[in-house]
């Protein structure tokens, strides 16, 4: 009765003279919509046609195509000029496109559209891998208002295309595409023995009547995105022999909880029966990823015995992928590396590639426990960065390394293909992670902090020297004693996972390679450098010679002795050494033994004022330093002379120029600066005259001579203060000049 009244009311509203001006469709959140809007007349063909919902057009579609599909975005329009209609298709549809819209001739005429869309979400889309040969099965649900209404099943080309529908006559159990309608709450689509171009998207819908019986629309219920793929695939895998190599062979989401298998040759399946987890068999470990429908391979140290045709399937299924594996002999891929770097720090890794991989992807992955070579996980990945450095070299450069970053790494190019991937490890590296090293002064104390992995937070951290748990290491400290004696003492931050010793009144004996462990899993190093108090001093001069001698401080005859120069000791030893024990000479340095005195001597000869500087003299056994600062001083020994004169000179011109001054004063009232060009040498002598305020009384003037820091020999400079014409002061005093370039700066004031 309602209905009858609502299409009366209908009719009166939206029937003009016969002809129908608005009309509602109706669809749901998540599918699609179908439907035609409907011309005045027959001869009206030729404008363009549009569906929107603003004047502008700015949602839907306009269109001036005829018998084609033409697409905006979630909108496509289909206008047959033999028809009185067109047809318009909205896809996607969400609560928010609910609404009024119009449809009709760009010109002549339009239609109301009433556009409703059910709140509850009834459109689903779905993903379907299948093979090649397979009968398959898509079916969709309907709610039971529709039972008696027609199902239709289209496949999405350009735009919706009819297959087939529930009241089509003829299907016969012979047809390719059967439809079956249970008339109650869903229909099922066979199709038999899909090929790959039955690949593609279809569409599942119902039809739909809007408020006015006579003209029904299409509501798409579902989506169905159907991959079909060939079910046997060949694939050559080019692989090193020494090296590893890593394959993913990728199955369907529908197999993704199937057993696996692996197959060499024709010999046994081996069955991956743990999913989600490492096992192997000989050499060959095998991974079921049930998320992702993956089984992953990872082979090491291949040799040619490798060499052979592996079949990766699903067991229940005929699908498999063969791979076909050859191991080349190379020789031209570098050796496995030893790599270190230190915490916060960053590392260069350099991988090799067969130049035909040049475009492909390179991957770097790291040894778990069982040693096979994992993915470095994502979150990880940012500090990771790749660059191919020239052809068939590619470089990772891991930054801010932390103690987690230790381990063995391989690194390698990509081969892709549909059903595989595989990565052809070709290097190996091996990264030890160190703490900065410590430095500390004899006396003084020192920390050695430890950062740990979460994981060990509740557990015993030791602190060795030489590593923990093995034969010589001597045990510190652990973290559940507070101290051993006054000297040592502990700390572990269990929020910041780091364990920290404080040694105190630290002496020569206490440098050494210190080991951070918990049981025999984690271990990081750290050293402790030790300077001692006493610092040598030497004063030399320009020309000459130096003799340095540096004490030993521990038995000497295992020790490694070096000279360095620098601010820092750890960085001198790397970066500074001038001469060590295992280079005797090196130019003007030579370093010489005296073990009766228990010290080495360093010989520098030639001085010049640059060798003025910080030096260290460093002992070194096993990794563990002992440092003695030296401050080298070379003077220009002859030159105090040169200094007098100089000082002498400067001190005459000042004269001179205070006796000119009164008397240019006296005769003109003024003095110009070219006047008091008196130093001699011109070329050598810049003069500059600062300020003539007639008001101000003294004349000063300093010769200052430029410096740089590290050839500070010569040390004068001349100043001279006139006041009140009473007095003249001249006076020497100590700063740095460079005899051979004077600058003089004069700032006169003439009264
Ligand atoms: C169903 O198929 C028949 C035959 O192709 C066709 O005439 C009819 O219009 C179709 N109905 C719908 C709702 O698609
Ligand atoms: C693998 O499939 C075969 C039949 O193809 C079956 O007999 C066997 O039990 C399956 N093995 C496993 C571990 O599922
Ligand atoms: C990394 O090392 C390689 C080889 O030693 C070198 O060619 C490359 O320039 C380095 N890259 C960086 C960024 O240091
Ligand atoms: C380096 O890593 C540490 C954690 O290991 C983090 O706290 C720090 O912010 C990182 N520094 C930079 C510059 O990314
Ligand atoms: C340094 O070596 C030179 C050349 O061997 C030698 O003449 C000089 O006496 C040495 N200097 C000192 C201070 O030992």
């Amino acid at each position: 009765m309602r209905a009858a009244i609502f299409i009366f009311i209908f009719i009166t509203l939206c029937l003009i003279s016969g002809q129908v001006v608005c009309f509602k469709v109706i669809g749901c959140a998540g599918g699609s919509l179908m439907f035609k809007c409907t011309y005045k007349n027959q001869n009206d063909q030729h404008e363009g046609k549009y569906f929107c919902r603003d004047e502008n057009c700015k949602v839907g579609i306009s269109s001036k195509l005829q018998n084609r599909w033409d697409y905006n975005g979630r909108f496509a329009l289909y206008d047959d000029e033999n028809s009185r209609f067109f047809t318009v298709f909205f896809k996607n549809l969400s609560r928010e496109d609910h609404g009024k819209y119009t449809c009709g001739n760009t010109q002549k005429w339009s239609r109301d559209v009433d556009l409703e869309v059910k709140k509850e979400s009834c459109g689903t889309s779905v993903i379907r891998d299948e093979y090649v040969g397979q009968t398959i099965t898509f079916h969709c649900e309907f709610d039971h208002k529709f039972k008696s209404r027609t199902k239709v099943f289209y496949r999405l080309k350009e735009g919706p295309v009819h297959v087939l529908n529930s009241s089509q006559s003829s299907q016969s159990s012979e047809e390719k595409i059967i439809l079956s309608d249970s008339r109650k709450d869903h229909f099922t689509v066979t199709i038999r023995d899909i090929s790959a171009d039955d690949g593609g998207v279809y569409l599942c819908g119902v039809e739909r009547y809007g408020s006015d019986p006579s003209i029904t629309h299409i509501s798409f219920i579902k989506e169905i995105q159907l991959n079909v793929y060939s079910g046997i695939a060949s694939v050559q895998v080019q692989a090193y022999s020494s090296k590893s190599v890593f394959i993913t062979c990728k199955f369907p989401q529908k197999f993704r909880r199937n057993k696996k298998f692996i197959q060499k040759d024709s010999s046994q399946k081996i069955i991956v029966d743990e999913q989600n987890q490492w096992v192997h068999h000989d050499q060959v470990h095998m991974y079921d990823d049930s998320s992702e429908g993956l089984l992953k391979v990872f082979i090491r140290d291949l040799n040619l015995d490798d060499e052979r045709t592996y079949k990766c399937g699903v067991n229940i299924s005929d699908l498999l992928t063969e791979v076909k594996l050859s191991v080349n002999q190379v020789d031209h891929f570098r050796a496995s590396s030893k790599a270190s770097a230190v915490i916060g720090g960053s590392v260069n890794l350099t991988c090799d590639f067969p130049e035909k991989h040049g475009e492909t992807f390179k991957h770097i992955c790291r040894e778990n426990e069982q040693k096979i070579c994992e993915s470095i996980s994502s979150s990880e990945q940012k500090r990771f960065e790749f660059s191919v450095s020239s052809a068939g070299v590619f470089t990772v450069i891991i930054s801010n390394v932390s103690e987690r970053d230790a381990g063995v790494y391989w690194c390698g190019a990509e081969t892709r293909d549909t059903h595989l991937t595989s990565v052809s490890l070709t290097n190996q590296h091996q990264l030890t992670v160190t703490m900065p090293p410590v430095v500390g002064r004899e006396g003084d104390s020192s920390e050695i902090k430890c950062p740990y992995n979460e994981k060990h937070s509740r557990e015993v951290k030791h602190l060795c020297k030489r590593k923990c748990f093995t034969e010589g290491a001597q045990k510190i400290i652990k973290s559940d004693e507070s101290h051993v004696n006054k000297k040592i003492s502990v700390k572990d931050d269990r929020e910041l996972n780091l364990f920290t010793v404080t040694l105190s009144e630290l002496r020569a004996e206490d440098a050494g390679i210190y080991w951070c462990a918990v049981r025999d899993e984690f271990n990081l190093h750290t050293e402790l450098m030790i300077v001692m108090k006493d610092a040598v001093t030497r004063e030399a001069s320009v020309g000459g010679s130096v003799s340095i001698s540096c004490q030993f401080f521990r038995n000497h005859k295992s020790l490694q002795r070096s000279f360095c120069r620098g601010d820092q000791p750890n960085i001198c030893v790397r970066d500074g050494v001038r001469v060590s024990s295992n280079t005797r000479t090196n130019g003007r340095f030579s370093l010489t033994d005296e073990t009766s005195a228990g010290v080495f001597t360093v010989n520098i000869t030639d001085l010049t004022e640059e060798d003025s500087g910080k030096y260290w003299c460093a002992e070194e056994s096993s990794g563990s330093f002992i440092f003695t600062e030296v401050h080298l001083h070379v003077n220009r020994g002859s030159s105090m002379i040169v200094a007098v004169s100089v000082g002498l000179i400067l001190l005459a011109v000042c004269l001179a120029l205070v006796l000119l001054k009164i008397k240019y004063n006296r005769k003109h009232g003024i003095i110009s600066s070219s006047d008091r060009r008196e130093t001699g040498d011109r070329d050598m002598a810049q003069e500059e005259i600062q300020g003539s305020d007639p008001a101000s009384t003294p004349l000063d003037s300093a010769a200052q001579l430029p410096t740089n820091p590290s050839d500070g020999l010569l040390y004068a400079a001349v100043s001279f203060q006139k006041r009140e014409e009473s007095g003249v002061h001249c006076s020497v005093s100590k700063e740095e000049i460079h005899s051979d370039y004077a600058s003089v700066k004069h700032s006169i004031t003439p009264n």
